[in-house]
Parts: C-alpha cells; structure tokens; sequence
C-alpha cells in the first residue's frame, strides 16, 4: 500500500487477459453509467501505470509478460481513505462491554493514548507494518491514516513520522480527544493542537483532522483546529455527526474540507450541504463503526439521492471499527445503509480517491496508477452477494503483483 512517491513501481509490461468484467469508473469507458464496466476486457501495465485497456479481442499482444484471469473481475484496488494505525493495545474488554449493552463514548481513545505512548517506535511500525499488510490482502491499495492517539507534542510528532513511513495520506489527528494532562483546561490543549504541537506535526502531514462531537471537540475548537492546520498547508478533513447531530459537517462544507466523515447524525441541512458541494467535501462513510459501537448505520441512499459524492473507508481502529476489510464495509454499506453493489464499489475506490483528492487512483484508465485487484468471483456484486469470503485473489500496487 502506498501512494505515489514511496512506491516501488514495476519496469516492463505486463497484460491481464481474460478478465470477464473489468470496473473501470470511467464513465466514458464500457456500455455507460460511472462503474464504466468492460466485459471481456484486458489491460496493460507498464513501468507501474495503466499502458491500455478495452476488449480482449483487441489487445496488443507485445509485452512482456502475460497473466490470464480466467474469466474472473477485475476492479481498481480500494482507496480506504480513513483510518487510525498507529496504536498500540487493543480494546477487547471494551468491546465485549458493548456487546453487553454498554454505550460507546469518546472516552474510550484515552485507553489507546495510554498504551500508545509507552510503546517503542518499533512496535508502533511493526503495528502499522501488519495492519496495511493486512489491508493490501484484502484489496486495499492507498489507505489513510492518522495520529491522534499521542496527544503530546513528541508523541503525535512520532505517529506521524511512523504513519509516512507506509503511506503519504498522513493526517494530524492531535485533537482526537483532549489529552488527559489538559482534562481541566481543554482551551489550552486547543492552544497547543494549534500551537507547537502543529509546528512538529505538519511537516509530516498532508491533512488535518478533529473530532467534532460531544465529549471531544465543539464547534468553535474544531474551526481553530482546521484553520490553523490549514494555514500551514494542510488539507482540512473532519470527524463529524458519529454519534450525535452537531456542525461538523456544515464546519467542513464552509471550510472546502476534503472530507466529513462518519455523517451518521444528518439533519436536512446537513444533507444539502453536502450535496452542494460534490467532489469538494466528500460524505465518507464508516460502517465498521457502527457496525462495532451497535449503532444506527449512516443513511447513505439520502446522500446519495441528494447528490452528495459518497465514500466508504474501514476506520480501522482499536475502539470503534476494528477492521481492515474494505470488502466488508461495502457489503454491510449495501446490506445496511441503501446503497447498491454498484454505488458501493464505487465509493471504496473512485470515492476514497475523492475524498484523497486524487486522480491518479481509484479508477482504471490510461495514466493510472496500476493498482488492481482480481477477485476470485465472475463480478464486483460478489463484493456484497457473498459477506466474508476472501474474494481478493490477486493484487497489483503501482503495477507490482503484492498479493
Ligand atoms: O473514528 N471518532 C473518533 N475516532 C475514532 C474512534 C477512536 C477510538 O475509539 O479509539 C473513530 O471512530
Ligand atoms: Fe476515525
């Protein structure tokens, strides 16, 4: 998993053959709609991009090497543009609680900072290491993730350098809760948020995030926290609506942030915020969390009618959403929340690239990167038709065969 410039990208051509249907997103591509699907199709991949794609039958025959699929679907590998991997511990007992009628709060995060901030470096890396490695196993090709499980200076300086270590979607989650030294006075941990611990965060960041919600951060905190991060360049995102209505999501709209995410608590004003601003702030998903909290899962056929642009992402964390599996989300997001197959494929791969802001993924056309999953199933519908199974069968990121 990883993004442009810390790839290792494959020199010399390789054609996919013999794949029965192939999910492009290019709407121009296929017999229409924005899956732009193309049946019997191939591709070409050279030195790490898409080189050519169309019908079988027309394929160039010279290249390098050859690989067949049998009939099977291709689709572009999954951009899961939200979740938190540097952590250490997990939340077992809390989970279990829940799973007894125990309500999830916020709180919980304080659980994971403590354990976060007395492991080494290394263990933190090999956490990581294990959970993309995990994630690219199941299709996930470009995967966000940020801090926020230090929330000290040094600490959330060091998730960040470790998260850019695996990939360049690296956020600045330092106001995920109020740390704990700052209980009685959450005005001057905003003031380090947006203070010193900015000044070592965003040189090892692209994004900045808060967690706008009843327990973390209000409304005026969250506006403090994006528009410092965005003074120094970063690209504002934010967690908003979880777990109760509030001004997250209109927050994000007027700030032109790349995404809102979670969006399960929508009033109609919210709904038409985001609607108003299609492929500016994008409406991302979670189901994994409320999967994991038991909660009422976000409405996305509402979204969607609105017009809002949708993406589904894991969350992977060890409090609300304890999966890497893109698969999963879209199956419960078609199951759940009123989205089709198609819509929902769709989101977890040209929807996360939205909400990355980024044209190079997401999507199988000339120029791409070359990241392609081969699912061991004659279609993407599978994805949802057939929960749980292991259908990634075959994986290439920038063009190098990783699973
Ligand atoms: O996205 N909502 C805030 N942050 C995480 C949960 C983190 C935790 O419980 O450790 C989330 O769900
Ligand atoms: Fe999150």
């Amino acid at each position: 998993v990883s993004s442009s410039s810390t790839t290792t990208t494959a020199t010399g051509s390789v054609l996919i053959t013999g794949i029965g249907s192939l999910v492009t997103n290019d709407p121009e591509a296929g017999s229409g709609g924005p899956l732009g699907l193309v049946a019997d199709a191939a591709v070409v991949v050279e030195d790490g991009r898409i080189a050519w794609v169309g019908p079988a039958a027309s394929a160039p025959t010279a290249t390098d090497q050859a690989f067949d699929a049998a009939g099977r679907a291709v689709v572009p590998g999954f951009v899961d543009s939200h979740s938190h991997l540097v952590f250490a511990g997990d939340r077992t007992a809390e989970f279990n609680a829940r799973m007894s009628g125990r309500a999830y709060t916020a709180g919980g995060i304080r659980t994971t900072v403590a354990a976060t901030r007395a492991a080494t470096d290394e263990a933190l890396d090999a956490n990581v290491a294990r959970y993309v490695r995990e994630a690219l196993r199941q299709g996930t090709t470009v995967l966000e993730c940020k801090s926020g499980y230090g929330l000290t200076v040094e600490d959330e300086a060091r998730a960040l350098r470790i998260a850019g270590r695996h990939t360049d979607e690296v956020t600045y989650l330092g106001a995920h809760v109020v740390a704990p030294e700052y209980a009685d006075d959450p005005a001057a941990y905003v003031d380090l948020v947006t203070g010193p611990m900015l000044d070592a965060c965003a040189p090892h960041a692209r994004w900045v995030d808060v967690f706008c919600e009843r327990g973390a951060f209000d409304g005026d905190q969250a506006r403090a926290v994006l528009t410092a991060g965005a003074e120094r360049g970063l690209t504002p995102r934010i967690h908003a609506n979880q777990l109760t209505e509030g001004p997250g999501v209109q927050l994000a709209v007027e700030l032109g942030a790349a995404s809102a995410d979670h969006c399960t608590h929508l009033s109609d004003a919210d709904v038409s915020a985001l609607a108003s601003a299609p492929g500016t702030t994008v409406a991302t998903l979670l189901p994994g969390a409320e999967f994991s909290t038991r909660a009422v899962y976000p409405d996305a056929r509402r979204l969607l009618d609105a017009g809002a642009t949708v993406a589904l992402s894991t969350d992977c964390n060890p409090g609300s959403s304890f999966t890497t599996s893109v698969p999963f989300c879209i199956a419960v997001a078609v199951r759940e929340m009123g989205m089709t197959p198609d819509e929902a494929l769709w989101s977890a791969t040209a929807g996360g690239a939205a909400a990355l802001r980024r044209t190079d993924v997401g999507r199988v056309v000339v120029g791409a990167r070359a990241d392609l999953v081969l699912l061991d199933a004659p279609s993407h519908v599978h994805l949802a038709y057939r929960p749980g199974v292991p259908l990634v069968a075959a994986v290439w990121s920038g063009g190098v065969r990783a699973v």
